[in-house]
């Protein structure tokens, strides 16, 4: 299999938040792999925006070290790189100090067939001011791009703020929501799954699915990022990346991949979540915080240990364990267990869907009763898609059954490089498709349902439960799924 790239139009990137993280990490690669393939040339070009009093070069030499730095070595083609660069400059804009800012104007061309697209890599706080900003300087055009991304807002209401915040100058279709985990490969592969094969949909419901796990499991810590204290695991994973992978799992085939048919569809899904109250909220969800462990071999630091001083004793979640149940009549008795942590045992995302018992055993005598299907999708690392089934053991002595994996793997399957989400989120902004964006009535039914959670966990006088670094998590995960006769699947790295 080859991919076939298909150039983009030439476009204006603005990137605010030019000196940040996120474009050191994430889109100057993203953007020098899209650049690298064809996918552009240098009739675009990229804008460095920040405070920072940057000149070109240095912020060129900035993005040389994020290449570096980033990129896989195999990939790092300097002839390629001189080029790249070449299109990239930087003006220092400072949205509340105006007569301190250079000319962002003058780096932005005129013509209006050259897309203009402004990505807000920066605190929430200043994309309502970055906007005015920009309709002030006449650099906002009806068509342009507005790209924000989480954390967008920590509640319902402050989610509404920021989003009213952006659309006093940008309309909905101007705006893309990153959700990251829409642009990973695997993700898309969802959709390839379920729309375009007759064998799945058939059985995807009640009547023949028990239930369905989802778990993104991550093994670093969650580090010294002073976010991730005020977020914890529920705002951070829960209410955006895996409310996302449940509603790709859980919903109606839509009409086409047109972005609002998608999204209406994900939309009803969120809005058919059963609420968990205050009252169910301890028996249908779990917290938990890792703590360290130091042996002759090992020596890992806790949460706590991680911390500044005026932090210790925080009780925010570092690992979250639910059950979600969806109210409609494809959905209904079948629940979704919910899981994510740091510091758990392995890095790994996976969706199990899992089917119910055969009705009737006509195998009393063989050694090994028939096994539930599963069907295995396996989002990071060793992408792939795996089909649990029972099997004769070949052989003499008897019926012998076992049950063995029908495996497909992304690396033998495809036999190339897996482009990284953003890659893929960067140019659909180009493109003009928000199918893999969130709309904002997504975000705010997210939201919706996440808040009496998040409100029952902080009136409670119970604190996360403890789990040891490097393990699934706390016992309360495994009792929250056992109580139902159930337990996690743990068991398709390999
Ligand atoms: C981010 C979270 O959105 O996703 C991080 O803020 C998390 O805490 C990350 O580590 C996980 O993303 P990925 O792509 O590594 O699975």
């Amino acid at each position: 299999m080859s991919s076939r790239i298909i150039p983009v139009p030439a476009f204006d990137y603005v990137v605010f938040g030019a000196t940040g993280d996120l474009t050191k990490r994430k889109l100057i690669p993203a953007l020098y792999h899209r650049f690298k393939d064809g996918q552009f040339d240098e009739t675009s070009r990229i804008i460095g925006a920040s405070r920072s009093k940057l000149s070109e070069a240095d912020f060129q030499k900035t993005a040389r070290e994020a290449i570096a730095q980033f990129v896989e070595k195999e990939y790092q083609d300097q002839a390629v790189i001189d080029r790249f660069v070449n299109i990239i400059t930087y003006v220092p804009v400072d949205a509340s100090k105006p007569e301190d800012s250079g000319d962002l104007g003058a780096a932005l061309r005129t013509d209006p067939k050259i897309v203009r697209a402004f990505y807000l890599a920066v605190a929430p706080d200043l994309f309502e001011p970055i906007a005015e900003y920009l309709h002030k300087k006449k650099l906002y055009r009806r068509d342009a791009r507005v790209v924000i991304e989480k954390p967008l807002g920590h509640d319902l209401n402050s989610s509404k703020a920021i989003n009213d915040g952006v659309s006093k100058i940008f309309q909905e279709d101007q705006v893309y929501r990153i959700d990251h985990y829409l642009g990973k490969e695997t993700v898309q592969n969802l959709l390839a799954l379920r729309f375009a094969n007759t064998l799945f949909e058939p059985v995807w419901n009640s009547a023949h699915i028990d239930h369905v796990q989802l778990t993104v499991a991550e093994s670093v810590g969650a580090g010294t990022r002073g976010y991730y204290d005020e977020s914890g695991a529920l705002r951070d994973m829960i209410q955006n990346h895996m409310l996302q992978l449940l509603c790709l799992v859980a919903m109606e085939p839509p009409a086409s991949d047109d972005a609002n048919a998608l999204r209406d569809e994900k939309l009803k899904v969120l809005r058919a979540l059963r609420r968990i109250t205050n009252g169910d909220v301890a028996k249908t969800t779990v917290r938990g915080q890792y703590r360290g462990v130091k042996s002759e071999t090992v020596s890992v630091a806790g949460y706590q240990d991680e911390l500044p001083e005026e932090k210790k004793g925080s009780r925010t979640e570092t690992f979250v364990a639910l059950k979600a149940e969806i109210e409609n009549w494809r959905w209904s008795g079948v629940p979704f267990y919910l899981r994510t942590g740091k510091r758990m045992a392995e890095r790994v995302s996976e969706i199990c869907i899992q089917f119910k018992p055969i009705p009737h055993s006509i195998f009393d005598h063989a050694e090994g009763a028939p096994k539930p299907n599963k069907l295995i999708i396996r989002l990071q690392p060793n992408e792939g898609v795996k089909l649990m089934m029972m099997n004769k053991d070949p052989g003499p002595g008897g019926m012998r059954l076992r049950d063995v994996a029908l495996n497909l793997t992304f690396a033998e399957a495809f036999n190339e490089r897996t482009p990284e989400a953003y890659e893929r989120l960067l140019m659909d902004v180009v493109r003009g498709s928000q199918t893999l964006f969130m709309r904002r009535d997504e975000l705010e039914a997210a939201w919706a349902w996440v808040d009496p959670i998040r409100e029952a966990w902080d009136r409670s006088t119970e604190p996360p439960q403890s789990y040891t670094a490097g393990t699934w998590g706390p016992s309360g995960a495994v009792a929250l799924i056992e109580r139902d006769g159930r337990s996690w699947y743990e068991g398709s790295l390999s």
